[in-house]
């Protein structure tokens, strides 16, 4: 979590490096500060609250002139978010001064030690004590600072991305990262450092991704110094080019990213599907499957790992693998897997879902399962990330920067991914008829279409936010595929307008749920025409009974239970195994619309963090 900038340069570094945070508030935003070197000394301004705040701080007192400084956008992990803990912090002598993204797990023993030998801390963070450490390496071994960063890395255990300089050579920042992401933008005489790429996008399209282990001393004048921390090896520089532009970070006219990402489904769909759907000549390529089939075709079974949204995709696609392709398929919490000393055999083929491709149960499970000699195929979103990175291959999903922290177009891009892997694998193994095959391939492609369609009746469903918001408790029920369509509904309720939302599968509500229907309850239903509907409309019957209030997502057309509900929501007919990509739809507005009556902040919910990479 947390999001870094740094620059050293020619210019000016005070608006690089406060709009690079703006870019990166996505990643946690609880507090925010920035430290800027103005030609004698520090100049460091920070405080509980958005990246706005901190303008207001600076604007108090601090001078912002200099080209070079550091910045951070915080999401707490040790100590509480104020003002005090907020990032940058200094070092004893006031000399250095750090940003860190991460948690140093054996801060506290670290703390003692540099308490007995007179240091004095003022915030809680374990942050804080990594820069005094490598201030005591510093002064006691006579080093570099570049040295004192190895050799104090190299006593820490945890996660970070750091950044760090010292006003008495202020000609060069250092970095270093292990498990949290940190980019260097190459420029020309000037670096850019940030959690991604954002920042520094408008100047330049070069950038070097840190691996794991590795630091870097970026000094004016030369050329880049990568290192491994542990062995102390050099690394040649590796710069790539960078796809991104400006206008894929931007707003482009709409009040939030997060509508904005809703309304690009049908674009970034189609993206997905570019040179991999070739539905006319009955071909689906993907060029990081191909050479693998025979591992997915010949494998005892497929553990998809993931968190949150991700991992409602997973549960999706256990249904798509198990019915076309007929691979036994389990789907676990990347949290849960990774610590429960799972059965895994080279005979397993892992897939891991991450819009981020950072967060860090889900690197941890990769870690396991290949440590356990599995087979570890990656869908991400983010090019170039860690996820993307420790996977033996994998498919990217092609939906563009995802700057709302609640999930939307990538839920819909992993589906489809999920989905043409499926239908590739049933496919090769003939677990399809050709005729079935050809036309899931057709409708597939239609699948873009059918999403701008259902985005068509967000007036209507604005109405029904109007009329709900201010329920305090929602129930979300869907059956078959769509039962994770119901459990991401919830999810998305919660996230954004902080309405307790619960997402079941919908026969499972007699077994307990149905005690809490009442006439207040609002219950949500998938009631798509499929093999359950006739099923679902009865699961209606019993909610009407207890005088509950029906909204029910159903097909065009549907006559039985637009007479049950209270309000429905249409979406355009499509197969059953495609339906979770367009009955998502109506649950993403209905969960947005119902966040901004409320006032809520909708791309930036409280306590959230976009990428996770912290236990
Ligand atoms: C989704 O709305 C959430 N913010 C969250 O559950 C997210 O899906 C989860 O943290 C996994 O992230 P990833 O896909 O980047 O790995
Ligand atoms: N552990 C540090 C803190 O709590 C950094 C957290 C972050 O990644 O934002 O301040």
């Amino acid at each position: 979590m947390c999001g870094i900038v740094g620059y050293i340069g020619h210019r000016e570094a005070y608006p690089i490096i406060i709009n690079g945070l703006k870019r990166l508030e996505y990643r946690g935003y609880d507090s925010a500060g920035i430290a800027l070197y103005d030609g004698s000394k520090i100049q460091l301004a920070k405080t509980k609250g958005k990246v706005v705040d901190l303008e207001a701080e600076v604007a108090k007192g601090i001078t912002t002139k200099g080209s070079l400084g550091i910045g951070h956008t915080r999401w707490a992990t040790h100590g509480v978010p104020n003002d005090v803990n907020s990032h940058p912090h200094y070092s004893n002598s006031g000399d250095l001064v750090i940003i860190h993204n991460g948690i140093i797990e054996n801060y506290s023993s670290i703390k003692k030690e540099l308490i007995k030998r007179g240091y004095v801390f003022h915030s809680d963070t374990d942050t804080e004590v990594l820069v005094n450490l490598i201030e005591e390496i510093k002064k006691k071994e006579g080093v570099k600072l570049g040295k004192a960063v190895q050799i104090a890395l190299n006593q820490v255990v945890g996660a970070y991305a750091i950044a760090v300089f010292d006003q008495k050579k202020p000609n060069e920042i250092v970095v270093a990262k292990l498990g949290s992401p940190l980019a260097i933008g190459v420029g020309e005489d000037e670096f850019f450092i940030a959690s991604d790429a954002s920042p520094f996008i408008e100047f330049t399209n070069n950038a070097i991704y840190l691996e794991d282990e590795q630091m870097a001393v970026i000094r004016l004048g030369r050329e880049i110094r990568i290192r491994k921390i542990k062995s102390d090896k050099r690394i040649k520089p590796f710069v790539q080019e960078l796809k991104l532009n400006i206008e894929q970070i931007e707003k482009g006219g709409y009040d939030h990213f997060m509508l904005k990402e809703i309304y690009e489904q049908p674009a970034v769909i189609k993206d997905t599907f570019r040179g991999r759907l070739l539905a006319d000549q009955g071909i689906i390529k993907l060029g990081g499957l191909e050479e693998f089939i025979p591992k997915f075709v010949n494998a005892d079974r497929i553990i998809i790992v993931a968190c949150g949204t991700s991992w409602h995709a997973g549960l999706v696609a256990e249904y798509t693998f198990e019915d076309w392709a007929r691979i036994p398929v389990e789907v676990e919490y990347a949290s849960e897997f990774r610590y429960r000393n799972p059965v895994i055999t080279e005979k397993d083929v892992v897939i891991a879902i991450s819009q981020s491709g950072e967060t860090a149960d889900t690197l941890a499970a990769i870690k396991l399962a290949k440590e356990k000699g599995a087979f570890v195929y990656g869908i991400c979103n983010v090019v170039g990330s860690t996820i993307s990175r420790e996977t033996h291959s994998g498919t990217y999903t092609h939906a563009g920067p995802e700057i709302g922290v609640a999930s939307t177009k990538a839920f819909t891009t992993q589906i489809t991914v999920l989905t043409m892997i499926a239908l590739k694998l049933a496919h090769v193994k003939g677990t399809i008829s050709r005729s079935d095959y050809m036309m899931h391939l057709r409708e597939l492609d239609t699948i873009p279409t059918h999403v701008a369609k259902a985005l068509e009746s967000n007036d209507e469903i604005k109405e029904i936010a109007k009329v709900f918001k201010d329920s305090p408790n929602f129930l979300y029920l869907g059956r078959g595929y769509n039962f994770p369509v119901a459990l991401e509904g919830a999810l998305k309720l919660k996230e954004i307008s902080y309405i307790h939302a619960e997402g079941y599968p919908a026969a499972e509500m007699k077994h307990g749920p149905i005690a809490l229907i009442d006439e207040q309850m609002p219950v949500v239903v998938v009631a798509i025409n499929s093999n359950h509907y006739g099923k679902v409309v009865s699961n209606i019957e019993e909610i009407k009974a207890r005088k509950g209030k029906i909204i029910a997502v159903v097909t065009q057309g549907d006559t039985a239970v637009r007479e049950l509900a209270d309000y429905v929501m249409e979406v355009p007919k499509t197969p059953e195994t495609l339906t979770p990509l367009v009955t998502t739809i109506p649950l993403q507005l209905l969960s947005y619309h119902i966040a901004v009556m409320l006032n809520r902040n909708v791309d930036q919910p409280r306590n959230l963090a976009k990428s996770v990479t912290v236990e």
